[in-house]
């Protein structure tokens, strides 16, 4: 059932082209110009007159949901905040019936996340979920929802769920911005026809890098210690590249916006320390650079994310990693890539229970 893979996680990597069309497929109509989500264009006047978005959720699915705050608010300029379940729903939160709770989440079973959801109905917002678990607790509770079609995720560590959930949130990025006029039409359809090609970009990414990262992986297995920066839209994917590298390798890791760096974790780069940097050509590309001089003024061995045939990173830092370029927006489904197989190859040379690492739960039912 591994499909000739030695691993659950490896084979829903390497499902991921699949994955994102399939949670795409029906919704995404290029040739109509249009995005279909009956979820949320039944509740339209709701989510255009929201005052603001409340993003609940937790682990992997709280990255994703991260992403879909700079998404949302970038394009259809509504408010959003992202908030961890647990923190949540224990603090009094403000809610009112002007704002929409969504909810992230793979299982749909997540305790804390479905608590948080009971708190906001109470309050009166709108609730809408964003599960993988067709008919889940998640699903069955909220007024409506979209779900990502990712197929069923064996391997405790989330990968082909939370890409899944980066696309659905920029179609819902997009449509909203639609309908708001928050973009134009041929800005709308420019980026719709990209996002139809991201899954033939991811399968690139893989089949690209990952003898590479197998490389990188062997030099950097022993490693006691990883940080990993990003800015912007891949903030979140630092975050996210040292989660999976923890919890399935046991190497503490952690993941910064790559700005923080000066305020505290530089003190830790020597030439022990490996530091993934996720640089694209986007953004704050010259701010990523410069931090990258810091690193190696320390220093510290730099493996860096960079866009397909950039020179200026590749050049000064000892591992490189190419991506496609595209617009920022979907940058995060392709940096993700390497960090997934990265954290994969490394805890196979530790020779570690991959699918089922110790101490964690494919859902989280308990409080
Ligand atoms: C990490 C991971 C967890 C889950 C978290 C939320 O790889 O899988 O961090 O993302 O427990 O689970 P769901 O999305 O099912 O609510």
């Amino acid at each position: 059932e591994k499909g000739g893979y030695e691993h659950f996680m490896l084979k829903e990597i390497h499902e991921q082209p699949r994955s994102i069309m399939d949670t795409m497929r029906g919704r995404l109509l290029v040739e109509e110009d249009i995005i279909q989500m009956a979820g949320i264009w039944d509740y339209q006047e709701k989510f255009l007159n929201a005052e603001r978005i409340i993003i609940i959720s937790c682990g992997t699915s709280w990255h994703a949901g991260l992403v879909g705050e700079y998404l949302i608010e970038d394009l259809a300029r509504i408010p959003v905040e992202v908030e961890y379940a647990s923190e949540f729903r224990y603090r009094n939160p403000i809610i009112t019936d002007k704002d929409i709770v969504i909810a992230i989440s793979q299982s749909g079973e997540t305790a804390d996340s479905i608590a948080a959801l009971k708190l906001a109905k109470e309050k009166g917002a709108f609730i809408y979920g964003i599960c993988n678990v067709i008919d889940s607790s998640i699903a069955r509770l909220t007024d409506a929802g979209s779900y990502t079609h990712a197929g069923p995720e064996i391997g405790v560590a989330s990968t082909k769920a939370f890409t899944a959930q980066l696309a659905l949130l920029a179609m819902i990025a997009l449509k909203l911005a639609k309908h708001k006029g928050t973009i134009s039409k041929e800005r709308f359809n420019s980026l719709i026809i990209e996002l139809e090609t991201i899954p033939e970009r991811v399968a690139e990414v893989i089949k690209n890098t990952e003898s590479q990262i197998k490389k990188i992986a062997e030099l950097y297995a022993g490693a006691g210690n990883f940080l990993y920066l990003g800015r912007g839209y891949n903030y979140p994917i630092a975050l996210e590249g040292a989660l999976k590298l923890k919890e399935i390798s046991y190497i503490h890791a952690e993941g910064y916006p790559a700005a923080e760096m000066k305020h505290g974790p530089i003190a830790l780069i020597d030439e022990n320390m490996p530091v993934v940097v996720i640089a694209p050509k986007k953004g704050y590309y010259d701010k990523i650079v410069s931090n990258i001089q810091e690193i190696n003024s320390r220093k510290g061995k730099v493996i860096a994310i960079v866009t397909q045939g950039d020179t200026v990173v590749k050049d000064m830092v000892t591992e490189s990693i190419e991506i496609p370029d595209v617009s920022e927006y979907f940058t995060p489904i392709l940096s993700v890539i390497p960090l997934q197989l990265l954290a994969y190859y490394i805890a196979v040379l530790r020779d570690v229970n991959v699918d089922q690492p110790r101490n964690l739960a494919k859902s989280v039912t308990v409080e």
